[in-house]
């Protein structure tokens, strides 16, 4: 079967609201021609309060893209100071967010039991999760970079082991840390060999047919001189970038580059 890529920009904490609207207006212009594609999914992730500037600009650009929160919290509501619920995120229609970013985990302090409880309150308010994973520098050189990851998975999905269209709601990033924001990108081969991990260990955790449907993107240093040699290979199912989905040459040429992919298999 033929799953869907998904090129998900990641801002974090860039683009204030004045930058988000220049950005996209910018971003709209050079991809003219293709700016109603369909063949794949594109996301971009602003911070909370550049979400509806990015809303309102993908709408007067006439741009096919979604606008998703990087967090939310996994509380409904009440005394949890400086935190957004996804109540709060429904009714500015977010309908995407992010869980388990290694900044989140690694900065914030989110552990597996948080990302477990945000990844169920994520599907409980019917939004799309990009669940993020990846081995640190230190996992890597003590070669435990697959039970690492497949651990990752396990407690992330621990609980919603019968649930059965979880693959129209949650997506998958693997994303070693040592190639965020490093530009040391994961070699292409091996970031499909571990999403083949990632890829068996979700048919044992769910069956064959969920892992099968399950898009995993790469994310880690992702730009427009390696997006074809990653997008190539047979696991990998889309990309989450950071740097650059900010830098409007960059991620224009990305998505004229994912286009260009399609129009040759086509
Ligand atoms: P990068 O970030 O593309 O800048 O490496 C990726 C990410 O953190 O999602």
């Amino acid at each position: 079967m033929s799953r869907k890529f998904i090129i998900a920009g990641n801002w974090k904490m860039n683009m204030k609201q004045s930058e988000t609207q220049s950005f996209l207006s910018a971003l709209a212009e050079l991809i003219p021609a293709e700016k109603k594609q369909n063949d794949f999914e594109v996301l971009v992730f602003p911070p909370f309060t550049s979400i509806e500037a990015a809303q309102k600009t993908i709408k007067d650009q006439a741009l096919n893209f979604r606008v998703g929160a990087q967090n939310f919290s996994q509380f409904k509501s009440g005394a949890y100071t400086g935190e957004i619920n996804a109540e709060m995120l429904t009714e500015i229609n977010v309908q995407d967010v992010l869980v388990g970013h290694s900044e989140r985990r690694e900065i914030l302090k989110e552990d597996d039991s948080i990302i477990n409880a945000k990844l169920k309150a994520g599907l409980d308010s019917g939004f799309k999760v990009i669940l993020c994973c990846g081995e640190s520098q230190t996992i890597r050189e003590q070669g435990t970079t697959d039970k690492w990851v497949c651990d990752q998975m396990q407690t992330a999905f621990a609980g919603l082991e019968s649930t059965t269209d979880i693959t129209k709601k949650v997506a998958i990033a693997y994303e070693p840390i040592w190639a965020i924001g490093t530009g040391k990108t994961c070699d292409s081969t091996e970031a499909n060999r571990v999403i083949s991990v990632i890829r068996k260990k979700i048919a044992e955790i769910f069956n064959a047919k969920i892992a099968e449907e399950m898009r995993i993107l790469y994310g880690g240093s992702v730009n427009s001189a390696n997006i074809e040699e990653l997008m190539s290979k047979p696991d990998i199912d889309g990309a989450l970038i950071g740097g650059a989905s900010i830098k409007k040459d960059e991620f224009s040429s990305i998505i004229k580059k994912v286009l260009g992919l399609f129009a040759k298999a086509n």
